[in-house]
């Protein structure tokens, strides 16, 4: 089948199989590898990319699907160098860890402030309730959207003045 899928802001036509899989799509015909894959059973959530601004396992979505839709991968998240707010939070506060789920639960950072620029700890925690952290666990990583969340609107200046921010 031939698709067009719209892949940060760029339009995108390939001819893929029916079931060719959207992450795949991301990883092997756009080369675009940030988009992680951590699991076949749909549970990990490290896959996830927004679809029109809403996340998505892209392991469980088909590519077909996104035909006509918008996606937007962790490589879109800085605008040249700077930053988006989400990303330096993880680098403030220790988000990384060991960076495996962390495109994923930015993504679900971004998406979620776009909706709610003022979120509690809880609906932090409930945002990214879809995605698994092997390695350490989640208080780094609550932190780090919080200080997005703080810092949203200085996000011009955000890296200059991130470093008196911790
Ligand atoms: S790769 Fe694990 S949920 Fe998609
Ligand atoms: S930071 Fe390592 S799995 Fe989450």
């Amino acid at each position: 089948m031939r698709i067009t899928v719209n892949v940060n802001g760029d339009d995108h036509t390939r001819e893929v199989e029916p079931r060719h899989l959207l992450v795949r799509f991301l990883r092997d015909d756009l080369e675009l590898t940030g988009t992680h894959w951590g699991c076949d059973t749909s549970n990990c959530g490290t896959c996830v990319v927004l679809m029109d601004g809403d996340p998505v396992k892209s392991c469980t979505v088909l590519a077909v699907m996104a035909a006509g839709h918008e996606i937007r991968t962790v490589e879109d998240l800085a605008d040249g160098d700077q930053l988006d707010p989400v990303q330096q939070g993880f680098i403030e506060q220790h988000g990384l860890q060991c960076g495996f789920c962390t495109p994923g639960m930015m993504l679900t950072g971004r998406a979620l402030l776009d909706r709610n620029p003022d979120p509690s700890e809880q609906e932090i925690r409930e945002a990214i309730s879809g995605q698994l952290c092997r390695c350490t666990g989640y208080l780094n990583i609550v932190k780090s959207i919080q200080w997005a969340a703080r810092n949203r609107a200085e996000a011009d200046g955000v890296t200059e003045t991130a470093g008196s921010q911790s």
